[in-house]
């Protein structure tokens, strides 16, 4: 048994931030699977989205959230976060972060730092390291961490379940407890026993197929909220990124929209430019339209992928803008300044996610939601580029904020610890093997950028069968990490296709050719799942 007063799941932009808030107040465990910077935030290319410039306003920032959110956005929510920003960005400055400045002097000819542009942004607005912005992130945030004695990080250490009253037997509020942990070096189970659990664990593109995510992200933290009885919403909203590198030998590697925010141009292989005659915006239209437009030109031609050809913009600039991209592009072949990028869709942010409200509460007593497990409303139905890091910022601090303005619950609840009961090493671990590799396909093949409904009851009985089988190993044999984000993964995928399903119209990122209009008795709906008590 691990005692804390905060214990946090998650070593991304929302966990550490948290962390650094509430470290003066308590001992705070964080858990976290692999090591502590590996996390979708340390892959974040374009940057963060928040009001800087004197020619921009909260009010576009706003407008345009809510424009790209397709009328799904809680507004007071957008208003909250973008109009806190700003104080959140200069605090991560005051940290230790870098952002990439700009070659022009201020009015007052001093240092101003460079914006850039993403789809769906009036304004140059993004804040960046270059192209490697969550890298500088995690940097930051976690030099500042390691100077906290009162901050603890478990490696290597992953969250199989939450610990409610509601399970251990009591009566009354469902209230959190902690989280059962798996020590994946030590190969066993504690019992992390804390007031107050936070749950950033980031979102889940591991459900699909092809993805710009990298491998911690199995929508862990969704799963275990929906098993402890906390609300889900809005699951259907899987935001596919246009642009991910296309090459046998690359694995998730993301083509930023920084790169068409400077001029970058979409074209088929034969060179013509799609985008002209599906949005005024062209290569910069919202995602969810240009990820649309790139999946019907590769059905139509059966090509494998698309282009996006940037060499019309001088050498230097390019290297210096995006020296990741060139590097990496470079190692598999493809030089950037002189040749179009091969690109694909790949599924890239949970919309959905955790219920929760702005300062993070969820509604279970002591279990709170920060970043990309967290549906606060910002989103809608399609997340505006940028807005994610900005969510996790602002999010954090108010979580922190709320908790730390009142005493911490105190608990006599009795936690049990884990039990194994007669469970064996596993016999047969290809079986894991394939139920991964099935449903990452079927969810790509049948709940992808266009969907119908036979498509969607199609995944729906196979994910049935499949979590049918999860669930008897679970059970029968000892865990390992891969059984239990492939359980995580499955139940995730049954949200999606269950909300997908619930919702009878196209509106922002479901696309449902069953279903090709918006419905006026769904705006303003979300798309809320429960589990069956
Ligand atoms: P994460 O940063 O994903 O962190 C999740 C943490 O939880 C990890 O430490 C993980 O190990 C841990 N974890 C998960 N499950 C468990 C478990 N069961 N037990 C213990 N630990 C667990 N957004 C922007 O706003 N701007 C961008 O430029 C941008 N670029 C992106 C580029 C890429 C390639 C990707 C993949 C995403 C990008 N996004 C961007 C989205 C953004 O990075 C994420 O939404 C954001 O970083 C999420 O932060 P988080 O703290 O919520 O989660
Ligand atoms: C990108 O750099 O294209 C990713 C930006 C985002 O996901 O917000």
């Amino acid at each position: 048994m691990k005692q804390f007063d905060f214990l946090i799941l998650g070593s991304g932009i929302a966990g550490l931030t948290f962390a650094l808030k509430v470290a003066p107040r308590g001992r705070v465990a964080i858990v976290t699977k692999k090591d502590r910077a590996e996390s979708n935030t340390n892959y974040a290319q374009g940057g963060i989205a928040s009001v800087t410039s004197k020619e921009d306003s909260f009010e576009s920032h706003v407008r345009d959230t809510l424009t790209a959110g397709a009328g799904l956005c809680k507004e007071s929510v957008v208003r909250t976060i973008v109009e806190e920003g700003p104080a959140r960005i200069a605090e991560l400055i005051a940290l230790g972060m870098k952002f990439s400045e700009s070659a022009a002097p201020s009015e007052d000819g001093g240092k101003q730092l460079d914006l850039g542009r993403e789809g769906g942004h009036s304004e140059r607005r993004i804040l960046h390291a270059k192209d490697v912005t969550g890298r500088e992130i995690e940097r930051a945030l976690l030099a500042a961490v390691a100077a906290q004695p009162n901050i603890e990080i478990f490696e290597n250490h992953i969250a199989i379940d939450l610990i409610t009253s509601q399970k251990l037997g009591y009566v009354g509020e469902n209230r959190c407890l902690g989280a059962y942990v798996f020590d994946k070096k030590a190969n066993r189970v504690w019992t992390f026993a804390a007031p107050v659990t936070v749950l950033a664990t980031g979102g889940c593109g591991k459900v699909y197929l092809y993805t710009t995510n990298p491998d911690i992200a199995t929508g862990d933290g969704v799963a275990m909220a929906f098993r402890a009885g906390a609300s889900i919403a809005n699951m259907e909203f899987v935001q596919f990124h246009p642009t991910c590198l296309y090459h046998p030998k690359a694995k998730s590697f993301l083509i930023s929209e920084a790169v068409r925010g400077e001029g970058g141009i979409l074209k088929t292989l034969d060179g013509r430019e799609f985008m002209d005659a599906v949005h005024p915006l062209k290569s910069l239209a919202p995602r969810d339209v240009v990820a649309r437009a790139i999946d019907s030109e590769m059905k139509k031609s059966g090509a494998d992928c698309v282009h996006l050809d940037i060499t019309h913009k001088p050498a230097k600039f390019i290297i210096e803008r995006f020296p990741n991209i060139y590097q990496t592009c470079l190692r598999y072949g493809i030089d950037i300044t002189r040749e179009p990028i091969p690109v694909v869709p790949a599924a890239h942010y949970q919309c959905g996610g955790v219920v929760t409200n702005v300062d993070g509460g969820t509604d279970i007593a002591g279990l709170f939601a920060v970043g990309e497990v967290a549906c606060t409303g910002l989103h809608g139905a399609n997340r505006l580029a940028s807005n994610s890091l900005l969510e996790a910022l602002v999010c954090a601090h108010r979580a922190a904020e709320k908790i730390l303005s009142a005493p911490l619950p105190k608990s006599d609840f009795k936690i049990p610890v884990w039990q194994s009961g007669n469970a064996t090493n596993a016999d047969e671990l290809v079986v894991v093997a394939h139920n991964w590799d099935e449903l990452r396909r079927l969810m790509w093949d049948y709940v992808g950028i266009v969907r119908t409904n036979k498509r969607l009851q199609r995944a729906q009985s196979r994910l049935a069968n499949l979590q049918q089988e999860i669930q008897e190993y679970y059970w029968n044999f000892i865990v390992t990490a891969d059984l239990l984000e492939l359980r995580n993964i499955a139940t995730v995928a049954e949200l999606i296709v269950r909300c997908a399903l619930m919702r009878p119209e196209s509106r922002g990122l479901n696309y449902n050719l069953d279903f090709p209009d918006l419905n006026p008795d769904w705006a303003q709906r979300d798309s809320v799942v429960r589990k069956e008590k």
